[in-house]
């Protein structure tokens, strides 16, 4: 895909299939749709008058204006003038986008980002617009016999701009491509089957993303390489499936080719690879047992990111560690009651084999520790509680480092990709008390999603951590059953502040 930015003030003169136009709630016109507005005599004033009403999520197609030469002016409502901000942009731009690739067009161009907004500036709005576009044209195709025949030919989305800051422009498109491109890996090794996107699918991912970009260096450690390191705790869950598990390690160098001296601790990203959760011996009922190939999810967002970061050049040292493999029951499988050993040395009881993300993730965030690094940030599909908590809107954010959750939370702000906080106070902790081992890997029922990160935190004391649960943002159900791509663009604009 391709992106580009248009200057020019004459808007009605610019040739295009299509050009989207924002129009608020309440008929108030945007800057830009003022132009076409006069351009045209009056037609958009007209097409307010009845049938549009600048909703958000609506748009209306106008053909062959008199005095405009774009093809079609796309009307995108963006709801009321006063509450205008970050995420109504975005779904504009979502809009358009989504219209021009379901219409097979080749190409458009979009107004909206011309439109002031106090929530985001240019490059911001720039990079919704790639973003959008990026998702506009993600097609799942891979094990289909016959392409889809919708397959969208959009090929270009140029932003137009009313003043001279191409640079700032051009500065978010990139970013936002390369979220793009990030999100898209994601979206596909989500969506991939279970019997395809094996752990080590997921470790040639890699291993191609380190091929392709030249900053990315993989390593993927075997069974054996994971013994030798007394990962017991992922190997634990491991040992229930066929199926060859995968510690995947993904580095980034920093673009500047930094000397030693004055380079920056890393940041890690650790994604939860089980790429497949029956649940184990404590078996899931069977509905809608095919969405637990999404258990993947956390690592295809650090998989994503790390090709975004790679795309971006960025200049800051970012690694990402994925232990990978399934859940399955078995004869060699975990049994509520086993009490493993970590690699940190601590034991865990196992009171239920479905709490399995805990128990690869605290092997990995154990690992991190070589790195000294700046900050860790899990992402992981760790529990139903956190859907219940927070459904599919936010993704649920834990961390005692207040710096670092707000670092986050405003990354998620800026990119549309938002997080909301939840405790991890201490007195949670006392849910997790065993018996028979220094930890329980259940809570019980109360606070699921708390005790699960509670559980995380026990393993990541020894440097800045945060905990991202993704178990209702990573994908959708039903109908438009699919991988969203999220939390990349949270994960990509937090890493760009940090670079
Ligand atoms: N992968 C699941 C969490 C999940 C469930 C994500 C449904 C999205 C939708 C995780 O491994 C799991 O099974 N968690 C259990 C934990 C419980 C046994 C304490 C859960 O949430 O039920
Ligand atoms: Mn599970
Ligand atoms: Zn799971």
């Amino acid at each position: 895909m391709e992106f580009s930015t248009q200057t020019t003030a004459s808007l009605h003169q610019i040739k295009t299939p299509a050009l989207a136009i924002g129009v608020f709630g309440d008929g108030i016109l945007s800057p830009a749709a003022d132009i076409i507005d006069r351009a045209s005599n009056g037609a958009l004033r007209e097409a307010l008058k009845t049938e549009f009403k600048g909703k958000p999520n609506t748009h209306l197609v106008l053909r062959n204006l008199p005095g405009i030469s774009a093809t079609r002016v796309i009307l995108v409502g963006l709801g009321k003038q006063d509450s205008y901000n970050a995420a109504a942009h975005a779904a504009g731009e979502l809009v358009f986008a989504n219209y021009c690739a379901n219409a097979g067009l080749a190409e458009g161009v979009s107004a909206l980002a011309a439109i002031e907004c106090a929530d985001a500036g240019l490059r911001a709005r720039a990079r919704a617009a790639a973003v959008a576009a990026g998702r506009a044209t993600y097609r799942y195709n891979a094990t289909l016999s016959k392409k889809q025949d919708d397959a969208p030919k959009l090929r270009k989305i140029t932003v137009w701009i009313a003043r001279t800051q191409a640079t700032e422009a051009q500065n978010g498109l990139r970013e936002g491509r390369a979220m793009a491109n990030g999100m898209n890996l994601t979206r596909l090794l989500g969506d991939l089957p279970p019997n395809v996107c094996t752990p080590t699918y997921l470790g040639s991912t890699a291993k191609k993303l380190a091929k392709e970009f030249k900053s990315l260096k993989a390593e993927v450690l075997d069974r054996k390489q994971i013994e030798t390191l007394k990962m017991g705790s992922f190997l634990s869950v491991a040992r229930g499936s066929y199926e060859a598990p995968a510690f995947i390690v993904l580095k980034h160098a920093a673009a500047g080719g930094k000397t030693a001296k004055n380079r920056k601790a890393p940041i890690v990203l650790v994604g939860k690879g089980i790429t497949f959760d029956a649940g184990g011996i404590s078996l899931k009922p069977a509905a809608n047992m095919d969405e637990m190939k999404y258990d993947m999810c956390g690592a295809a967002s650090v998989l994503g990111t790390l090709r975004a970061v790679a795309e971006l050049e960025l200049d800051r040292d970012v690694i990402g560690l994925i232990p990978a493999c399934e859940n399955l029951p078995s004869g060699r499988a975990n049994k509520p009651g086993d009490v493993v050993t970590s690699m940190s040395g601590q034991t865990i009881e196992i009171l239920n084999t479905d709490a399995e993300g805990r128990l690869v993730l605290c092997d990995a965030l154990t690992y991190a520790e070589r790195f000294k690094p700046a900050a860790v940030i899990d992402i992981a599909t760790l529990t139903g509680a956190c859907v219940v908590a927070l459904g599919h809107v936010n993704t649920g954010l834990f961390s005692k480092d207040d710096a670092l959750a707000d670092s986050l939370l405003r990354a998620g702000r800026e990119a549309n990709d938002t997080a909301w906080r939840l405790p991890l106070d201490e007195a949670y902790q006392e849910q997790l008390r065993s018996n028979f081992a220094d930890i329980a890997n259940i809570g019980g029922p109360p606070a699921g999603a708390v005790t699960a990160a509670c559980f995380l935190s026990r393993f990541a004391g020894s440097y800045p951590w945060a905990h991202l649960d993704i178990a209702g943002t990573a994908w959708r159900s039903g109908k438009d059953k699919g991988a969203s791509g999220r939390p990349v663009p949270l994960l990509v604009q937090y890493l760009l502040g940090q670079a």
